[in-house]
C-alpha cells in the first residue's frame, strides 16, 4: 500500500462519502500509535506534522523515519504539512518528501491568501505534491487548552470558495463553518446549510479542522455535506495526558517504555475512535 499523495485519499473518501483521518504526529509515540491504528482497522490514514510543533519534531530528522514507516504501512498514508504558515517551513516539507502540504492563508486578506497560496500549488504540483489551504478561519492554536467558540464572522463565504479553489488550484480546502482548534466552549453548532454550498460551489474535497468535541451527528453531517478529511489533535494529547496522570497508580517496578507503551495504547484507542466515526474502517482493503 504506502505512500500517497493526499488528493488520492480525500478523492476516494469523497467518492465513497466517508472521512480520512488527519493525525497530528509529534514524536515516537504518537507516529507508532497512529499508524498502529490504521492499520488494525485497514484505515487509510494522514500521518499530520503541524509546523507549530517543529519544536518538538525536528522535520530533517524525523521526516525518513516517518516516510519510511509509511512506506511500510500496510494501509495508504500520505505525510502532511499541518498549518503551514512560513515559507522555509512549506519548502522544508517539499525537501523532505511529504506527500501534501497545507498553506494556511487564513488569516490574510482575501487577494493575498490567493496569491500566496498560488505560488505554493504552483510549486508543489510541479513535484505532485498536493496542497490544502483555509479560507474562512478556524479560531484556535494547535492543542491550545483554553475553551473557544467559533466566531461567525469568520466562516467561508462559498462564493469566495469557487473562486479561491479556481484560482488557486488547491487540491483540498479547509473551510470554517463552526469548528475550533481545541477545546470547545459550550456545544459546537455546525453551520451544515454553508458547507452544503461550498462543497456545491468550490468542486473539491473540503477539510474540517478542529475534529476533537463534536458529536457523532456532526461528523456524519459533515461527511454527507462534503467533508472528505478531518484533523483531530486535541484528542489524542487528552488522551495521553489521562493514562500519563494514571502513573501514581501503577507499581513502582514499571519501567518507562513500559509505561510509555500504555500512553501509546490510549492514542491508539482515541484514533480507533476517530475512524470509527468517520467511517475510514476497511476502506483500505
Ligand atoms: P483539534 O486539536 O481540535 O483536534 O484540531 C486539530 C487540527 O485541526 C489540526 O490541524
Amino acid at each position: 500500500m504506502a505512500l500517497v499523495s493526499l488528493k488520492q485519499l480525500v478523492t476516494d473518501a469523497s467518492r465513497r462519502q466517508y472521512a480520512v483521518g488527519s493525525f497530528n504526529v509529534v514524536n515516537m509515540d504518537t507516529l507508532k500509535a497512529i499508524l498502529e491504528a490504521a492499520e488494525e482497522n485497514a484505515s487509510p490514514v494522514i500521518l499530520s506534522v503541524a509546523e507549530a510543533h517543529f519544536g518538538f519534531i525536528n522535520l530533517e530528522e524525523f521526516s525518513p523515519i516517518i516516510l519510511r514507516a509509511a512506506e511500510k504501512a500496510k494501509v495508504p498514508v500520505a505525510v502532511h504539512l499541518d498549518h503551514g504558515q512560513s515559507f522555509p517551513a512549506l519548502v522544508k516539507a517539499l525537501r523532505n518528501g511529504f506527500t501534501s502540504v497545507m498553506f494556511d492563508g487564513s488569516i490574510l486578506p482575501l487577494e493575498e491568501n490567493i496569491a500566496r497560496t498560488k505560488e505554493i500549488t504552483r510549486m508543489a504540483h510541479a513535484i505532485d505534491v498536493s496542497v490544502e489551504a483555509e479560507l474562512g478561519h478556524v479560531t484556535g492554536g494547535e492543542g491550545d487548552s483554553s475553551p473557544g467558540v467559533a466566531d461567525p464572522s469568520l466562516f467561508t463565504d462559498p462564493e469566495e470558495a469557487k473562486r479561491f479553489v479556481a484560482e488557486t488550484k488547491v487540491d483540498a480546502l479547509a473551510v470554517a463553518v463552526g469548528s475550533v482548534h481545541g477545546i470547545y466552549k459550550g456545544t459546537p453548532e455546525l453551520d451544515i446549510p454553508r458547507l452544503a454550498k461550498i462543497r456545491d460551489l468550490a468542486g473539491v474535497p473540503l477539510v474540517l479542522h478542529g475534529g476533537s468535541g463534536l458529536s457523532d451527528d456532526d461528523f456524519q453531517q459533515a461527511i454527507t455535506h462534503g467533508i472528505a478529511k478531518i484533523n483531530v489533535y486535541t484528542d489524542m494529547s487528552q488522551a495521553a495526558m489521562a493514562k500519563i496522570r494514571t502513573v501514581n497508580t501503577l507499581p513502582e517496578t514499571l519501567g518507562f517504555p513500559e509505561f510509555m507503551s500504555l500512553v501509546h495504547e490510549a492514542i491508539k484507542e482515541a484514533v480507533t475512535k476517530k475512524m470509527q466515526i468517520f467511517g475510514s474502517v476497511g476502506k483500505a482493503r
